[in-house]
């Protein structure tokens, strides 16, 4: 296969100081304005490293927001840690609008990107483009991801060439999960290394402004992301990316049964929640709540 060539779409270049002087790219609050894909590719000339996190409604996407995350993503993980799906498959773009639109309402600053759901831009440049095009302007996404390398880089073409800006999915690809036969680590392997390679210069030769690298061994993510002017953003990927996402669930605890490896856990949130509900019940049977407190006169 051909060395991708240069990019032939706009690529978004590092402005020196986008935040003003002393704000970083996390929590650098009170701009005023959203945090853009020249944003992060200052981010990637300095080397600062970056958190992002999904989130699938207004209330969550604005605790992330004031936390300062700059980046959350409306995944199509929502299938399984929102909806109530056993996989990403069943997602569909209404599911993304409405997530989106919420999470753009309950947010500031975070650039909001909005996922494309499976068989919403694999058949053609035109359906990327018409998905991508009703998050931007039903949902108010920044930004929207879509996975796979070489052969999807038609699409990212298209998309960025009409003005939407694309984070590409490389690596394990959930939406592929069939044929892949399961969550398994991708580019072990000489041949494999190098796909993963050749995948994401495409993605940045078609205008990507990030590319997600998951599970994938360390080194090989780490070599990616020498390799590219664009960031790269790890989940199972190791610590040599650029920056790192996890689904919210999974790291805040509310996920049911074994988290994956490169998860760490930073609250028991579903402890927590179920304790509440617990005392709640109680003081309604046991007759505590309402207090006078709490009644109107
Ligand atoms: O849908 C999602 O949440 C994702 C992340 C795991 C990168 O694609």
């Amino acid at each position: 296969m051909s060395e991708p060539q240069p990019s032939a779409v706009p690529q978004p270049t590092a402005p020196k100081s986008p935040e003003g002087p002393g704000l970083t790219l996390y929590g650098g609050t009170g701009t005023g304005r959203r945090v853009t894909v020249r944003d992060l590719a200052r981010a990637k000339a300095t080397g600062e490293k970056w958190p992002m996190l999904t989130a699938y409604d207004a209330m969550i996407g604005s605790v992330f927001d004031e936390a300062g995350i700059p980046v959350l993503l409306v995944g199509d993980s929502s299938g399984n840690n929102h909806l109530g799906y056993e996989n990403t498959i069943p997602v569909t773009v209404d599911d993304i609008v409405m997530m989106t639109s919420a999470v753009v309402r309950g947010t500031k600053r975070a650039m909001v990107v909005a996922d494309m759901p499976f068989g919403s831009y694999q058949i053609s440049p035109a359906q990327a483009l018409e998905t991508g095009a009703r998050f931007m302007k039903e949902a108010g996404a920044g930004a929207v991801k879509l996975e796979g390398g070489v052969a999807m880089a038609p699409q990212v073409e298209a998309l960025v060439t009409a003005g939407v800006p694309v984070m590409a999915h490389i690596g394990l690809t959930p939406q592929s999960v069939n044929v892949l036969g399961g969550y398994r680590v991708q580019g072990r392997g000489d041949e494999a290394g190098a796909q993963l390679i050749r995948d994401a210069k495409a993605m940045q030769a078609a205008g990507a402004f990030a590319v997600v690298l998951e599970l994938v061994p360390e080194e090989l993510a780490a070599r990616v992301t020498e390799q590219l002017d664009i960031p790269t953003v790890g989940i199972g990927a190791g610590a040599g990316t650029d920056a790192q996402v996890l689904v919210w669930t999974d790291m805040a605890g509310l996920t049911q049964g074994k988290l994956p490896k490169f998860v760490k856990q930073y609250l028991d949130l579903r402890a927590l929640l179920g304790d509440a509900a617990r005392a709640y019940a109680a003081d309604v049977v046991g007759g505590t709540y309402p207090g006078p407190e709490h009644a109107f006169h």
